[in-house]
């Protein structure tokens, strides 16, 4: 891989790393490496490791993460949300943030969500994640991700952090920006990332990220924090960045974040800031890719624009009917699911389920202002893909499941009906004891509610 690399990005590099070069451009030139992130609410390390067949190598900066021998995407226990693959390294931002029940947080730039569902658990039932990323595309991913995932603490917007800087400053205790970036660290698993490098694309990043960063801050109260990070070495887009970002925020200050781990690698030190506290993770240096990560606080004393804003309208447009179907669906289908009515959100003729936590900004800007749940149709109710994430075995009325190496699995994913004797209802389809989608028995025959999607192609 390295004879590839462009000899400018070499140059550089071998200005940061000095003897450690060589090291680097092997590591570069060596395989991928490959991690999951357990989810603790559906999964153990021995129960993932029975369903997985394997050893799973602990991540030592995360406690949910684990490298994997390769890419497990294709296993059923990833379509029902037990793990998240990502590489080790991109496990790094969320774990600066650390435990934080109860933290209202905006994850800036959140697709496909590698950082959002491991910030969903950092903060708990009683906490929340306003995830939000400005390309609609992307977010689609997000959704996906989230809905195998099953938090029931999420929402999503998909603004640019300038405007929602705008509707809603101060209000979090906590922000997250994983910044685009001209991706350096991804080289040895994306060669087109290779091929867009330029020094004109870090140059073009590093402006757009100093942008956002400024952006971000004003979006955290005083006293809260600010994780910056990016998934590239170039001092421009990391330690620069955050050393410009001191010096025009006086009322900042960056807290050590390459002390978290033996394996983290100090960041260089830049215009007289303490960029030494943050975080560079190298691929020579450990299992992962090359990831940058500063932990940022904002002083107790700063001064305050306004208060924030805890509680805004949750945009219920109410259509009795929507209530009226859902209830009638949870009771026959989903008994185990204990629903607080205050959670509840109608949007005409959908249902949310929203997080616990107040959330602090105006509805209409809330793609999804929680788990949907479905929508009501016209004589009958018909379930979300999110809610069938969610659910376990446990909690519903009809379930089918089959074992991994079972071929209706295939026709399942594929999107086909499948013969299934038993009364006409909702069936959850679980594997590894949990939603993977719905399917509509009726004749004894199960037909596909699995989103197109989803499906796989023949
Ligand atoms: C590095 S990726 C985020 C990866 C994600 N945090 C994860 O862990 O899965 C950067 C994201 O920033 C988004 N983005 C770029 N400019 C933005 C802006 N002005 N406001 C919000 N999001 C932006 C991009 O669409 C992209 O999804």
């Amino acid at each position: 891989m390295s004879a590839h690399l462009p000899e400018e990005f070499v140059r550089r590099l071998g200005g940061v790393l000095g003897e450690e070069l060589p090291e680097f451009l092997a590591a570069l030139a060596a395989r991928p490496v490959h991690g999951l992130r357990i989810n603790t609410r559906k999964a153990t390390r021995d129960g993932l490791e029975r369903a997985l067949g394997l050893r799973l190598e602990p991540v030592s900066w995360c406690p949910t993460g684990f490298v994997v021998p390769g890419s497990l995407g294709a296993h059923l226990a990833h379509r029902a949300g037990l793990f998240y693959l990502q590489e080790p390294s991109a496990m790094g931002p969320a774990e600066a943030l650390g435990e934080q029940p109860g933290a209202v947080v905006a994850d800036l730039a959140a697709a496909p969500g590698g950082k959002t569902t491991r910030l969903a658990e950092l903060v708990g039932s009683d906490g929340l994640v306003a995830a939000n990323d400005v390309d609609g595309r992307r977010l689609r991913s997000l959704h996906d991700n989230l809905d195998r995932w099953g938090a029931d603490n999420v929402v999503t917007m998909s603004l640019s952090i300038d405007r929602l800087a705008a509707i809603a400053p101060e209000a979090f205790d906590a922000a997250v920006l994983d910044a685009p970036c001209s991706g350096e660290g991804l080289f040895r698993r994306d060669r087109d990332a290779v091929r867009e490098w330029s020094p004109a694309a870090v140059r073009g990043a590093a402006r757009r990220q100093a942008r956002l960063l400024a952006d971000a801050a004003r979006l955290v109260r005083p006293d809260g924090l600010l994780i910056y990070s990016t998934c590239t070495f170039a001092v421009e887009e990391n330690e620069e960045r955050v050393a410009v970002f001191l010096a025009e925020h006086p009322d900042w200050e960056v807290e050590d974040a390459a002390a978290a781990d033996p394996a983290f690698a100090r960041g260089v030190d830049v215009a007289g800031q303490p960029t030494e506290r943050t975080a560079l993770l190298w691929p020579h240096r450990l299992r992962g890719e090359g990831h940058f990560v500063a932990r940022l606080r904002r002083h107790r004393d700063a001064p305050g624009r306004r208060p924030a804003r805890r509680r805004a309208s949750d945009g219920t447009r109410r259509d009795p009917r929507t209530r009226a179907a859902w209830e009638t669906f949870r009771r026959a289908h989903t008994p185990g699911l204990r629903v607080p009515e205050d959670l509840l959100v109608t949007r005409d003729d959908r249902i949310y389920l929203r997080p616990a936590a107040d959330v602090p900004l105006p509805s209409d800007v809330l793609v999804r202002p929680g788990v949907s749940l479905g929508r009501a149709r016209p004589g009958r109710f018909e379930p979300a893909q999110a809610l069938a994430g969610l659910l376990a075995a446990d909690a519903v009325s009809s379930v089918a499941t089959w074992p991994d190496e079972d071929p209706r699995w295939a026709e399942y994913l594929g999107g086909a009906e499948i013969p299934d004797p038993g009364p006409d209802a909702w069936v959850l389809v679980c594997a590894h004891g949990w939603g993977i989608g719905w399917a509509r028995r009726r004749g004894g025959v199960l037909k596909n509610f699995l989103p197109r999607a989803l499906r796989t192609r023949a």
